[in-house]
């Protein structure tokens, strides 16, 4: 049985791409409001790990739970379930012929079925929450990486999802677009509002997470506080790997 206090349970979740074992049992519960940050080598499962939450890749084996209830073999219930579970990518992924404010809106009018005012007061509202309420007549080509990304976010809010998961939401951006996605997520956090964040920004995830989750060879290696992580000598192999991203750029 799962238990309330918990939102978001995964047990044991183990995923191949034919000979290559990407994830080897990765097990964490999720509490409301919590901000978890997954960091780690490229190709150690990270991306792979947040798709087999939602059903976007399928598990080999292990579980995924919400609110108590089976989101791995739910059948046609995957559809609610990723509703309740949001995603924000890398790449944006916007429909280039819609204007900001019908990107939020759709979902809105063709998954929950609002009527189109209520769906065109609650996407204005959602754009309002990431300072781009004044960009909603625009075309995403119209848009920077950061506003494209805002949108976005503003998108996944619409569906008043109990999580958000978001896979390097800042990476294909310069540092000034970074940093206006990451106060937006930073204010999200601050709001209640759930969610597992893969992300290399250590600022971001030593300032907001309450949990950074190191992953390495498909399981989480080590898992702890910000503060933990930083400091703590038992999580040897982060420190290395911070020490290593956080070289990046430096002169
Ligand atoms: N659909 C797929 N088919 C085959 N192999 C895949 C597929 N998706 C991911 N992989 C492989 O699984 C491994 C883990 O990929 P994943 O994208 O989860 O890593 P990651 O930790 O997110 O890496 P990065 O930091 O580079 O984004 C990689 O070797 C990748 O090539
Ligand atoms: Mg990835």
């Amino acid at each position: 049985m799962a238990d309330e206090e918990y939102i978001l349970r995964v047990e044991n979740i183990h995923k191949s791409f034919g000979e290559l074992e990407v994830l080897r049992g990765v097990t964490f519960d999720v509490k409301k409001g919590e901000t978890i940050c997954f960091i780690g080598p490229s190709g150690t499962g990270k991306s792979t790990l947040l798709r087999c939450i939602n059903q976007l890749n399928k598990p080999d084996d292990g579980h995924v739970w919400l609110h108590g209830e089976e989101v791995t073999n739910s059948g046609n219930r995957i559809n609610y379930f990723r509703q309740r579970i949001g995603m924000v990518f890398q790449n944006f992924f916007l429909f280039d012929h819609l204007t900001a404010l019908k990107n939020v809106e759709i979902a809105l009018i063709k998954v929950r079925g609002m009527d189109p005012k209520e769906a065109r007061e609650k996407a204005l509202y959602e754009l309002r929450q990431v300072g781009m309420e004044k960009w909603a007549e625009h075309y995403p080509a119209e848009l920077s990486g950061g506003q494209a990304q805002r949108v976005s976010i503003a998108r996944a809010l619409a569906m008043d999802p109990d999580v958000i998961l978001f896979d390097e939401p800042t990476s294909a951006l310069d540092p000034e677009l970074t940093r206006e996605v990451l106060e937006v997520m930073k204010l999200l956090a601050e709001q209640g509002m759930t969610m597992l964040v893969v992300t290399h920004e250590m600022g971001f995830a030593c300032s907001v997470a309450t949990r950074i989750m190191f992953m390495e060879h498909g399981i989480i290696q080590e898992q702890g506080s910000p503060d933990q992580m930083m400091s703590d000598q038992t999580f040897e192999r982060c420190k290395n790997f911070i020490g290593k991203v956080t070289g990046y750029g430096t002169d």
